[in-house]
């Protein structure tokens, strides 16, 4: 093949000497040899660029030979070789030697010669000339075939095939004229404006390459989102569709005030054990939390105060609520801010909220494939009056299935937070059982009375783990790949921006784009695609 200069200046040179190439199958350089049509067109799209040429594609069939029919052409049909090797004269030569002299072309050949007249047999088992001389057409066609593409006879054609001589081909190629520009002189042509350039004032009369605005872009190297972030933010979305407000969750160090005592966690509960808590070891306190809260809630620890309980019936300590740790769970950042709300609204009259958030906590588990010692949580509360469990279920119902998850089952569990409180399953597709996905629950008397919430308000609240559903998502299955220092580079790299999921939207259906997908798998995901792509550009538009 030529080099890109080659063929272009084969093309320029043709086009100067023809005035039109009209099909550049026939373009043969130098040395004879035929052109690749790729490589035409590289020629072309530079000349193009520069107005130099013009070009359409056109597409042929050809016939070209096959391996055999490409031998045959060079050395001549089976029926001839079988005429050159019978002697010519009366003796003739018998079957077996003809077999042994030819082997294949032998027995293919026979009866093609027969056929042509070209030769006799003579008993017992002898092969004769009967004429002198013989004029090989199938080798003279297959040559035309070979160098034209085709034969005037479409029987012929046919029966080249059926002999599997000959075969169709479509092939692609181009008819090129001359373009405003054309000239026998490739220019080179500038792509940047240097600074030699300004200097000199070459730039005047320089030659700049036009843009090609159908390149294809090179791909952006940095900016990728982990995909946690990115379930993160389709969670986010949900909860803003429905209206809620995003809690401010950067303290990843909280007191156990906040983290236990505030939610009616009692103080010798085995999760406030450093087997499960991270402790904070300098500074290893605080006693930055409101105290006439603090009391309230050593009241209510103690006795149950006035809420109706009877408590936990033993000392409380200000020095164990000090302690500083890891949260364990976003449950720390929703207690003070029902807190918040009540202090807010408590001059102004009650006002109903919806929060939510979803970040980081921290667990001293030993590590496996599904746990590490931190991940995220996803966690929504809703506080007004005269809530119920009912409402509490029909609101997980709306939530997961916004989430795609449209199956969804509840089992009574405990909390020391919430009652009742109920541990959420979702049908698992895939596994064909229910996962346990989440808890859940209405926040008990006992933490609510003393953040000051009037006495008619009732606050339902969930919480879920965030890795569960990107795993899923992304067909992750050891959770160390998703997260900490073992985690690939390249996952984050080259996940791509959109992913399209099963249920997760009316648009959306269940195709892992890494996988090699079938044909109409292809056509649902161009379609889906498409769909997003007119969503967006209506958005912007709007
Ligand atoms: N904090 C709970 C957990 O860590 C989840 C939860 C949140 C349960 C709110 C009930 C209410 O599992």
């Amino acid at each position: 093949m030529s080099s890109q200069d080659d063929l272009q200046t084969l093309v320029l040179t043709t086009l100067d000497k023809q005035g039109v190439i009209e099909d550049t199958t026939y373009l043969k350089t130098a040395d004879g040899s035929p052109v690749d049509q790729l490589a035409v067109l590289g020629a072309l799209n530079s000349l193009r660029s520069k107005d130099m040429v013009d070009y359409k594609s056109i597409e042929r069939e050809v016939w070209t030979l096959t391996e055999e029919g490409q031998e045959l052409a060079e050395s001549g049909s089976h029926e001839a070789r079988v005429f050159d090797a019978v002697p010519a004269g009366p003796e003739g030569i018998t079957i077996p030697d003809l077999q042994a002299k030819l082997g294949k072309s032998a027995s293919i050949g026979q009866g093609k010669a027969f056929k042509n007249k070209w030769i006799n047999k003579k008993p017992p088992n002898y092969l004769v000339r009967i004429v002198d001389s013989i004029v090989d057409q199938t080798k003279i066609d297959l040559q035309q075939l070979q160098s034209t593409g085709t034969l005037p006879d479409a029987k012929l054609l046919a029966d080249y095939k059926k002999r599997k001589l000959a075969d169709k081909q479509k092939v692609f190629a181009y008819s090129v004229s001359k373009g405003t520009d054309f000239s026998l002189e490739i220019k080179k042509e500038a792509t940047d404006v240097t600074y030699e350039m300004l200097q000199s004032g070459e730039w005047k009369n320089a030659n700049f390459k036009k843009y090609n605005f159908d390149a294809v872009g090179v791909a952006p190297s940095g900016g990728a989102l982990h995909p946690l972030m990115k379930v993160r933010q389709e969670f986010r979305e949900i909860f803003f569709e429905m209206g809620f407000q995003e809690m401010p969750t950067n303290r990843f160090v909280e007191s156990s005030f906040w983290n236990f005592d505030a939610l009616f966690q009692p103080q010798q509960h085995p999760a406030r054990d450093a087997h499960d808590t991270f402790f904070i070891k300098d500074p290893a306190t605080t006693d930055r939390f409101p105290k006439d809260l603090m009391e309230r809630i050593k009241v209510v620890h103690e006795n149950g105060g006035d809420t109706g309980s009877i408590g936990y019936n033993y000392h409380w300590k200000q020095e164990e609520a000090e302690k500083l740790i890891l949260r364990t769970h976003t449950t720390a950042v929703s207690s003070y801010m029902l807190y918040k709300l009540a202090q807010e609204t408590k001059d102004s009259g009650f006002r109903p909220a919806k929060y939510f958030s979803i970040d980081r906590v921290f667990r001293n588990e030993s590590v496996d494939a599904t746990h590490l010692a931190e991940f995220h949580q996803i966690e929504g509360v809703i506080a007004d009056k005269n809530l119920s469990l009912a409402d509490l279920i029909g609101f997980m119902d709306v939530f997961f299935k916004k989430m795609g998850m449209d199956k969804i089952r509840f089992k009574p569990t405990y909390n020391p937070y919430t009652e009742p409180s109920m541990e959420i399953f979702s049908w698992h597709d895939g596994l064909k059982t229910w996962v346990e996905i989440g808890n859940s629950g209405m926040f008990r008397p006992e933490m609510l009375l003393p953040l000051g919430l009037p006495p008619d308000v009732r606050v339902i609240a969930w919480g879920l783990g965030l890795e569960r559903p990107t795993m899923v998502k992304y067909g992750i299955s050891n959770i160390r790949d998703l997260l900490g220092h073992k985690v690939n580079l390249a996952l984050i790299h080259d996940n791509a921006v959109p992913r399209l999921d099963k249920k997760m939207g009316k648009e959306l259906i269940g195709i892992n784009l890494e996988q090699p997908a079938e044909e109409s798998t292809k056509e649902k995901v161009s379609a889906a695609v498409q769909g997003l792509v007119n969503k967006v550009e209506n958005m912007v538009v709007n």
